[in-house]
């Protein structure tokens, strides 16, 4: 069986370090033999989270076809800046609808739940912002995915990655190698832990 994997970041900024961390991982997931998604957040649309609006409206559109594609997906790379320590609103903000699904044209759907996850980081300060990272993992555990105990905070990240998008120093290029075959092995394993 080929692991279908999404690979994200959550960032949308021009030029995003974070965006260049997803991409080194979308190029070792798929030289691993990976079947990857590699997509933006720009392409997923959604206002805060709100739960009148969830009542009035239901599940925005942006955040259900995400929520469908990560359905179909067995495991998920998230690239994740770090704000003030912590995971920033973009992604927390995608996190929390697509936790708010649970049904789709009738038929149940949860889409984090049994997903495998992988985290990765990029920060052009030295941690690589790795702070987020333990913050995020707990979000990721509360929504029902399986987080890897592998992840890469890669610092410095400025100047990080070379021309061919790879990661320069060894030790981060190391740390994401592992990360992503981690969650290779773990999907080809046992698929999804629905
Ligand atoms: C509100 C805010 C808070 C930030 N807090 C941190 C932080 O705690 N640690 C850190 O390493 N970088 C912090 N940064 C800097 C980001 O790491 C930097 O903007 C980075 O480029 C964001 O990733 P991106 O390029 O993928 O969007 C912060 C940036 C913003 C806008």
């Amino acid at each position: 069986m080929i692991p279908r994997i999404l690979v994200f970041a959550g960032s949308v900024k021009s030029a995003s370090i974070n965006a260049k961390l997803a991409d080194a991982a979308q190029l070792t997931l798929a030289q691993l033999g990976a079947d990857v998604t590699r997509i933006s957040l720009l392409d997923y649309p959604m206002p805060l989270v709100d739960e009148d609006l969830k009542a009035r409206e239901g599940i925005p559109m942006g955040a259900m076809n995400l929520g469908r594609l990560i359905s179909a997906n067995d495991g998920i790379f998230i690239a994740s800046p770090e704000y003030n320590s912590s995971v920033p609103p973009l992604l927390k903000n995608v996190i929390d609808w697509v936790s708010l699904i649970s049904e789709d044209d009738g038929r149940p759907l949860k889409p984090w739940n049994g997903r495998y996850v992988a985290l990765g980081a990029a920060s052009k300060g030295k941690l690589g912002g790795i702070r987020n990272l333990y913050h995020l993992r707990s979000v990721m555990m509360a929504v029902g995915t399986q987080v890897l105990t592998e992840q890469c905070a890669v610092g410095g990240a400025g100047s990080a990655f070379d021309e061919d998008g790879r990661i320069v120093d060894e030790r981060a290029s190391g740390m994401l190698d592992k990360t992503c075959r981690s969650l290779f092995d773990h999907c080809k394993r046992h698929g999804r832990v629905d």
